[in-house]
């Protein structure tokens, strides 16, 4: 074949970050079929749905296997059952999001991805470490990214600065890798700095059911964010919908570059390459933000929470330095002796078998760390601790 593939795929590693650990791990499992592995690497959670949103998925999918209630495609922008619902989920805290602004898809990855499609050749932004997610869609399509160092110094949360200029700016709070929130006081700087600059915010708020002290749970807490800030959330680690897929973006009327709205770009592009997310699938996340499914969802959190303080824990007693578990279901801790991400991804691996994520998988910054995740089971997680108790 003699065509011109997108060159930018050169730029890339050569696996996707979780990937790459899959590989390694498998790679492990076969060599070893007798050793039992606990995994606590990638962020995927191991709780069944809450009830509320397995009765609301049973009942639409029987809707859906009835002549008389059967449904073809859905609205492209979700229906309005749930863009209502999630508007509430807003409002159950203080911020005011209109349905009508809110775009339902099939998850929070997805829309990080594909917002680069409205956005034109701008620098781009990001903290080191971050979810690889930004960063490999961002060198897909050939954009200049610049990084902000978060690092032990700044509590791992960048703040604008003098490498800063007029750009797009990914936040993520709380924060995937480190599981560091910011609080009110450090978003109003950036929502303030992002105006003044006439830069835009991409704002991931995929871990706010996690906020437990007062953070806040969305850039929209923040005045002025409506003007300057896109936001993108997800049912995965709320609701468990890992596997269920389900999320969405608010792109608020508000914002506008040079006259033209965000929101008149995304609706068009979502129009055209999406085609919406399953009616059983959008019944089971209106369930999950309903008051009886919120209240499950929040058990199945204190689930997690509750293995985020037996690892924090051990790196207590340890004197094991770390951040997050507290906000955050990750916990983000420095590799001990000096030993680099990988190393240590392989020491755990051969000596005690359980799996973690490199921090250098998420960037420069990111070496020297090491992440566990909360997401396993407590049986699993006490497993893992046990082990490391005994290497570490
Ligand atoms: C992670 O482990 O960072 C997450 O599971 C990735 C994701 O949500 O896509």
């Amino acid at each position: 074949m003699k065509i011109k593939l997108n060159c930018n795929f050169e730029n890339l590693s050569e696996n996707y970050l979780f990937s790459e650990i899959g590989k390694r791990v498998r790679a492990y499992s076969e060599k070893h079929p007798e050793k039992k592995i606990v995994r606590l690497g990638i962020g995927d959670v191991t709780l069944p749905l809450p009830a509320p949103c397995v009765s609301a998925f049973e009942n639409a999918a029987k809707e859906m296997g009835s002549k008389d209630t059967f449904r073809g495609y859905p609205p492209e922008y979700g229906y309005d059952f749930l863009r209502t619902r999630i508007s509430e989920h807003y409002a159950s805290f203080g911020v005011d999001i209109p349905a009508d602004d809110i775009f339902v898809s099939d998850g929070a990855k997805s829309d990080c991805g594909n917002i680069v499609d409205i956005l034109g050749d701008n620098t781009v932004y990001m903290p080191d470490p971050v979810y690889p997610v930004y960063m490999d869609s961002n060198i897909m399509s050939g954009r200049e990214v610049r990084l902000l160092e978060a690092n032990a110094q700044n509590g791992f949360l960048p703040m604008p600065g003098e490498e800063c200029g007029r750009g797009v700016y990914y936040l993520c709070s709380p924060n995937n890798p480190t599981g560091a929130a910011y609080s009110e006081k450090q978003l109003k700087e950036w929502v303030d700095f992002a105006l003044k600059s006439g830069s835009l915010i991409i704002y991931d708020a995929a871990y706010e059911a996690f906020v437990s002290d007062g953070s806040p749970r969305s850039v929209y807490a923040v005045d002025g964010a409506k003007e300057c800030a896109v936001e993108i959330c997800s049912f995965s680690k709320t609701a468990g919908f890992t596997g269920t897929r389900c999320g969405y973006t608010v792109v608020p009327a508000e914002l506008d570059a040079d006259g033209v709205k965000l929101k008149k770009l995304w609706s068009r592009r979502q129009a055209t390459k999406f085609n919406g997310v399953s009616y059983p699938v959008q019944r089971a996340a209106e369930a999950a933000y309903s008051e009886e499914g919120m209240k499950a969802c929040l058990d199945n959190i204190g689930y997690y929470m509750e293995n985020a303080k037996m690892i924090a824990s051990l790196l207590d007693e340890k004197g094991i330095k770390y951040t997050g578990g507290k906000n955050s279901p990750y916990i983000w801790l420095e590799c001990p002796n000096g030993t680099s991400s990988w190393e240590f991804f392989d020491y755990l691996l051969e000596k005690v078998q359980v799996v973690g994520t490199p921090g250098a998988g998420f960037g420069k910054c990111g070496e020297g760390y090491f992440r566990l995740t909360s997401f396993g089971s407590h049986e699993d997680t006490a497993e893992a601790v046990e082990r490391l108790r005994g290497l570490l």
